[in-house]
């Protein structure tokens, strides 16, 4: 990016670490993620996580971490200590916030009751649990290592564990489900009312068991049913979609995932993870990669060669890459958050504003963009209108 676009502010940090193991490998998933052959190699891992996070401290110094994400593969695989362990590293070498919400995704068929107590008095704050379904025909067919009795146990662990930022993650769409089993699934996810859920239809995604044997989905007359169903049962429990996937009650709305939405700065650390740094010295934005398979990115340990790749992003790419993020949330875009995120000025984007105010898909004004409810039905199209 030129220093004629002198506008790019620093936005919020936050810090993703990619935990990559999982018991086995579930048949539609495409995340970075590995069957555990074998032992954790959970102390390894986490020193190399912490000297990991060191090699990009210079480029955030002084700023602080205003959100933690624990992902995966199935992080609830390491135990409290290393957790608290790796937390302790991270604030001993970061300015994170006090009020940092500190998240760990937890699979229900990874942990005993114990556990999230000790994960909370390690320091996480909010829980994520892969429910993805209530019912064991579906898991089974999902190919999950849980039942519809663990996902029960697992939230009521959660609860009674003391957290009260909760996610649930459920799939819908799932192979011979009906509208009334989808409905099923929703209504006793929201009787815990934990304030947040994640509800993903599920995707064939190449390269995965799924893309090469495609199981039977619902036809599209059950998908948009599903989804008119869901829809109301959300609003009369009062959660709204604040993301494409996300709904949440007032107040629940995931600070991270916020972040990354609204184009914000994060270090990825972790075997495969992406970071994005803003620059504000040369006014650009660095994106950076982690070495993708797990045994590549411990070995790195050895000489501290984690990053795989350190990129700027060009100016042709940082509207596309700002669109496709913040697109997906339903709270209209001020233009001086698009000046300050990008560094560019609104007239780069005349064109595709034109074309995607006239195909209904946004209204735009002096101060804002509001995308209609046109926009978030179409938002693939509206997204790739700024691919050109
Ligand atoms: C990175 S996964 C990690 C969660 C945790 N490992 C688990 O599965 O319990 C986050 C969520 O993405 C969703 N997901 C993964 N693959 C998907 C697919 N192909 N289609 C729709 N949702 C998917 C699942 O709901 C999953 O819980
Ligand atoms: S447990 Fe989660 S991350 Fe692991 S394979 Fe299944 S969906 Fe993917």
């Amino acid at each position: 990016m030129s220093t004629s676009h002198p506008k790019l502010a620093l936005p919020p940090l936050s810090l993703y670490v990619h935990l990559p193991w999982c018991v086995q490998k579930c048949p539609y998933c495409d995340f970075n993620s590995h069957t555990l052959n074998g032992t954790l190699p959970e102390a390894p891992y986490i020193e190399a996580l912490l000297s990991d996070l060191a090699l990009d401290l210079p480029h955030v110094w002084g700023r602080t971490v205003h959100s933690v994400f624990m992902g995966g593969g199935t992080p609830s695989l390491f135990s409290a200590e290393a957790i608290e362990k790796l937390l302790s590293g991270i604030a001993a070498c970061v300015n994170l916030s006090p009020m940092a919400e500190i998240t760990l995704e937890a699979n229900p068929g990874t942990v005993e009751h114990d556990r999230f107590e000790a994960y909370r008095e390690a320091g996480i704050n909010r829980i994520s649990l892969g429910i993805q379904s209530f019912n064991t025909t579906h898991l089974t067919r999902l190919g999950r290592i849980h039942d519809g009795n663990d996902a029960h146990q697992a939230i009521e662990a959660v609860q009674q564990a003391g957290f009260d930022r909760i996610n649930l993650d459920l799939m819908w769409a799932l192979p011979d489900q009906t509208p009334e089993m989808m409905l099923d699934d929703l209504t006793q996810a929201l009787r815990y009312d934990t304030g947040h859920v994640s509800h993903y239809q599920l995707t064939l995604e190449p390269n995965t068991v799924f893309a090469k044997h495609p199981p039977t989905l619902p036809d599209e007359d059950d998908v948009i049913a599903m989804m008119e169903l869901s829809e109301r049962a959300f609003h009369q429990a009062g959660y709204s979609p604040y993301e494409i996937s996300a709904w949440a009650k007032p107040g629940h709305a995931s600070q991270h995932n916020l972040n990354y939405w609204c184009f914000g700065d994060y270090l990825g650390i972790g075997a495969g993870a992406h970071g994005k740094i803003t620059l504000p010295a040369t006014q650009t934005i660095m994106r950076t990669r982690r070495k993708l398979i797990p045994h590549s990115y411990l070995s790195a340990s050895q000489d501290q060669s984690f990053v795989a790749e350190r990129i700027s992003v060009s100016e042709a790419d940082v509207a596309f890459e700002y669109f496709l993020n913040r697109f997906r949330l339903a709270a209209p875009i001020a233009w001086t958050e698009f000046e300050e995120r990008t560094g560019l000025a609104r007239a780069c984007v005349d064109g595709p504003i034109a074309r995607a105010v006239a195909l209904g898909l946004i209204e735009v004004d002096d101060n804002q963009i509001v995308r209609t409810s046109r926009g978030a039905q179409f938002l693939n199209d509206l997204q790739q209108l700024f691919l050109d």
